[in-house]
Order: structure tokens, then sequence, then C-alpha cells
């Protein structure tokens, strides 16, 4: 494990045609988005996010839950991509293929301008009734609703947010083209993430067995540093620009 020279980091990806970026709730810590792991403020400081984020948790008291995704709907509402987001999104003007794997619910990557984004987790920006039967509603179709949580239009039943919560499986099709092109990658950047939720976590270690150059980004060294090519240690907002930085000088646009 070598630390903290970006330089090294550009020479291993520098020959790489098809990129992976695989990015957790520290990549969009610079927008001012809490992690679950970060304590919450105010009235939601005293409950576990854990706990809210699954079915039962939903079941047992829906307007409670949606409230507290209000709370975080209002936050991400009023957040804005971070120069991490941003110079991952410019990656696509260097490699073959350049393709966001995320755990994130936010949006922040399409947001900052990357056009393949696989949201493993769901994605906080749509919603469906509790079984999925009826799904792809946004936010503004419930707007002339009274009911908190809103009530499925199809079937009336609970909605919730189309997002993966603990216990839950993740989408068969991300979770499968995740799967695929972290197999087939030459380069891995992986942006704020713990490594320790699975099965998103296999990703990275998938890439790791298959060969591919890994490079770490992460101001605390995490499951997955000490098994990267490369660890580099900081924020995502102030090293991703300085690596693609580094990039642009050794690769012509393609
Ligand atoms: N830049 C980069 N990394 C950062 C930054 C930053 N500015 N700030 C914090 N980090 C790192 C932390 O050191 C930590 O390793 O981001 C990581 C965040 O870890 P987690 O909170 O565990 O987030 P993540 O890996 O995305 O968790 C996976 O678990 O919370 C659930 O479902 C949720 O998708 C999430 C999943």
């Amino acid at each position: 494990m070598v630390q903290n020279s970006v330089e090294a980091a550009a020479r291993a990806m520098a020959r790489a045609r098809h990129v992976v970026v695989f990015t957790g709730a520290g990549v969009s810590r610079e927008s001012g988005i809490a992690t679950f792991r970060d304590a919450e403020e105010g009235i939601w400081r005293k409950y576990d996010p854990m706990e809210m984020a699954t079915l039962e948790g939903y079941l047992r008291d829906p307007a409670f839950v949606w409230a507290w995704y209000e709370h975080r709907f209002g936050i991400v509402a009023g957040a804005e991509p971070n120069p991490g987001h941003r110079a991952i999104a410019e990656l696509e003007q260097l490699f073959d293929s350049v393709t966001v794997v995320t755990q994130n619910i936010d949006g922040l990557h399409q947001r900052a301008g990357s056009t393949d984004v696989i949201e493993l987790h769901g994605s906080m920006h749509r919603f469906a009734c509790l079984h999925r039967e009826h799904g792809g509603f946004r936010l503004a179709d419930f707007a002339g609703q009274e009911d908190r949580p809103p009530r499925c239009p199809v079937c009336g039943d609970l909605i919730r947010p189309d997002v993966v919560w603990f216990g839950e499986a993740l989408p068969r099709e991300e979770l499968d083209r995740g799967q695929r092109l972290s197999a087939a990658c030459d380069a891995m950047l992986v942006v704020g993430t713990s490594g320790i939720v699975f099965p998103a976590a296999a990703l990275p270690l998938q890439a790791i067995h298959s060969g591919a150059t890994l490079i770490d980004v992460n101001p605390e060294p995490s499951a997955l540093s000490s098994q990267a090519t490369i660890y580099l240690k900081g924020r995502g907002g102030d090293i991703v620009p300085q690596l693609v930085e580094e990039l642009r000088t050794r690769r012509e646009p393609g």
C-alpha cells in the first residue's frame, strides 16, 4: 500500500481504458450530506437511521419515518455537487468508458455531469408503493395529497422512497451490471466508502480479484485501503481533482 502519491495513482491508471468509479457516502460529505454513521442534528439526533431505514421501521411508524426522509430530501435539494463529483464526471473525457457505481441515493453524480451512473441502493428522487408494484413516481406527483406519507395513485398503498433499506435486496439489474463492469474494468477508483456494507462492497474486491488497478480515496483508511494498489489519504473534493489534473497531463482526450 503506497500512501498519498497522486502522481503514482495517475501513473497506475494512465493506461486504463475501462474505468469504474465506486462511491459511497463520503463523496457527498463535502456537499453537506451526513452519512448514516455521522451524528444527526437537531430533533433527529436521538433516532438511529439504521432502524428508520428498514421496512420494519417504516411500518412501525410511517409518518415519523416519512418526516425523517422529508428532512433528508430538504438537505439534498439544497445541496450542490462538490469538486469531487465534478472531477469524477470529467474522467469521461479521458477514458474509453467510465461508469460510476454508487451506493448513494442523492443523485449528485448525475447533477455533476456523470452520464453513466448505476445506483446500487436506489434513488431518493424516485418513489414506489410499498410492495413496488407501481413505481417511477416523483415527489411532485404527490403535491396535491395531504396524506403523509402519500398514497399510491394506483393502488392506494403507502408510498416509499425507492431506496434499498437495510435487510432488502439490491436491484438485480444494477447489481449484475455493476458486477460485470467491476470484473472487466482496468482500473477502479474508490471514493468515500467504508467498504463494509455488502453486497456492494464485494464490487471493489471483484475488481482486485480480476487484476484491476484499485485507487482508494478516503481521509481515513477503510476496509479497502490496505488492499488497494494505491491509497490516497484525503478528502474526495481535494484529491480527485488533483488526480484528474495529473491524468490530463498523461493522456490525450479520448
Ligand atoms: N471524502 C472521501 N471520503 C470521506 C470523506 C470525504 N470528504 N468524509 C468521510 N469519508 C469516508 C469515511 O472515512 C468513510 O470511510 O467516507 C466513508 C463513509 O462510510 P459510510 O458512512 O459507511 O458510507 P458507505 O460506505 O457509503 O456506506 C454504505 O451503508 O449507510 C448505509 O446504505 C447506506 O449506502 C450506504 C451504505
